[in-house]
């Protein structure tokens, strides 16, 4: 009774913040701007999108996203569709400097040209020219000199297109020319060797989209078929499928870009995803979490109102936390980051977001672990340990990255 008390409290919170975001797919080059997630990195106050001033913390310093509106003095209005072309495909800005990769150019570099000129087209006529001043970085010199991204972008950077793969279908070419291109899906399930770089960009090595760690949040495998076609469509559109839900970066990912995708598209990406041969996870010597009478109490007093005695939670509102990828994950980053800050949903056209409650300040280090541990346990859940060092160190990382709820 209690839980449907709940839900009719976030739908009247939900409604009076429902978000009218509306796609204007009537134009080819918008939607290719959607596909590319260009304002969620290009946007840094939503009175100014496009304008640039995102900071983007590296080790060496922080860098800042750019103007890519059409303002002459500041954005890219002076730009040729060439050299717009030359930026996004090989990270080489008009002025000949080269781009730190934390603009997805390798992922770009895979768009046709068609492509990058209808995005050309509409940047340089449908947006609203702002003359906002680009931010320097605050890299030292001589750290801040940028021809080494002349050697990295050597070692590491194939700016080829796209080649659609003979023997496979149309709506496969199509999934893989999505994830590795426009869509970037790599740029944060992808590990990173050691100079940073993603150690595949197609599928035909396996440590393509097989998991990785990026501004504090854990981006899983996302290879074979962990997830079934229909809960991968509904993920990407809504962040919400019959019992699984995205929180952090992948909620941002929904609202700007993912919401967007034509049903087509989100097929196409489910298909490819799903072709992919499943990698072995690591299983390391790892002690398996156990249930502790504490876990239980916490778990019965904090959570079972909304996620259910059973861990079952309530279709397409709240995750069920059984057999959950993202409860069961040996790399705990995410799933610590929603429970110390909470998370919600993503607003998407016609979704209200459904939130849930951080408890960073209600339990410590070893309560957290002992009620994670629980919940990895029970009802046929089986996942490594989480200890309370975990758990501190997570702090850390948050406190770090500015994770919030
Ligand atoms: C993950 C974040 C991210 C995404 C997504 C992203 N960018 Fe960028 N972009 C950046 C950053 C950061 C810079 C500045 C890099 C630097 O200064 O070295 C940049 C620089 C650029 C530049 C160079 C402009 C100049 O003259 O300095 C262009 C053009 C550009 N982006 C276009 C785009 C377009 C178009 C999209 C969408 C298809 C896009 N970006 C998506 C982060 C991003
Ligand atoms: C900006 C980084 C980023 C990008 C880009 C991104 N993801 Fe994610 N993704 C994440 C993170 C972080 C998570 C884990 C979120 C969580 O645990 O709720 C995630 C989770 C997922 C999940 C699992 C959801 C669940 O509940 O277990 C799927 C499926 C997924 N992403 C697919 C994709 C696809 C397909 C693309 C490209 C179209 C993509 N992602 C692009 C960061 C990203
Ligand atoms: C007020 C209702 C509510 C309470 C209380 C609550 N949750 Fe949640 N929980 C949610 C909602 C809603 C989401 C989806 C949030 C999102 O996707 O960002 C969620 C997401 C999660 C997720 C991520 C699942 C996924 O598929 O990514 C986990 C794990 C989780 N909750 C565990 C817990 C635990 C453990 C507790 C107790 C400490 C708890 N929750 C308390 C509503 C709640």
């Amino acid at each position: 009774m209690i839980r449907y008390i709940i839900y009719i409290v976030y739908i009247a919170l939900g409604c009076a913040t429902l978000l009218t975001q509306q796609s204007l797919a009537a134009s080819p080059g918008r939607y290719i701007a959607e596909l590319g997630d260009c304002v969620a990195c290009h946007t840094q106050s939503a009175e100014q999108p496009l304008a640039g001033g995102k900071p983007f913390p590296t080790p060496l310093g922080t860098i800042y996203s750019t103007n890519i509106t059409p303002d002459k003095e500041h954005g890219i209005g002076s730009y040729t569709a060439e050299e717009f072309i030359k930026a996004l495909r090989q990270g080489v800005a008009k002025d000949g400097h080269h781009l730190y990769p934390a603009m997805p150019y390798t992922a770009y570099a895979k768009m046709s040209d068609a492509d990058l000129r209808s995005l050309f087209d509409y940047l340089q006529t449908d947006v609203k020219p702002l003359p906002v001043a680009n931010k320097a970085s605050d890299i030292p010199w001589p750290l801040s000199v940028r021809w080494p991204l002349a050697i990295w972008n050597a070692m590491f950077h194939d700016d080829e297109r796209f080649q659609s793969v003979a023997g496979k279908s149309d709506e496969w070419n199509r999934g893989a020319y999505l994830v590795q291109g426009a869509s970037h899906c790599g740029s944060c399930h992808t590990p990173r060797g050691f100079s940073m770089q993603e150690k595949a960009l197609t599928e035909s090595d396996e440590h393509y989209l097989s998991g990785s760690e990026l501004d504090g949040w854990y981006a899983p495998n996302i290879r074979g078929e962990k997830y079934d076609e229909q809960a991968l469509i509904a993920l990407l559109k809504t962040g919400r499928s019959q019992h699984l839900s995205v929180a952090g970066t992948m909620a941002e990912m929904v609202t700007h870009s993912g919401q967007y995708f034509t049903d087509g598209d989100l097929k196409s990406i489910a298909i490819y995803l799903r072709s992919l041969p499943p990698v072995q996870e690591e299983h390391t010597t790892q002690t398996v979490a156990k249930i502790s009478d504490e876990g239980k109490a916490s778990y019965a007093m904090y959570c079972s109102t909304c996620h259910g005695a059973d861990g079952k939670g309530s279709d397409y509102i709240i995750p069920a936390l059984t057999n959950n990828p993202a409860v069961l994950e040996s790399n705990p980053a995410s799933l610590l980051n929603v429970i110390l800050s909470g998370a919600a949903t993503p607003a998407t056209k016609g979704h209200i977001p459904y939130s849930m409650p951080g408890y960073s300040q209600i339990m410590n280090d070893q309560q957290i672990a002992g009620l994670l541990n629980t919940v990895r346990a029970s009802w046929g859940n089986k996942a490594s340990e989480i200890k309370a060092g975990d758990v501190k160190k997570q702090r850390a990382v948050q406190h770090e990255k500015k994770i919030t709820p």
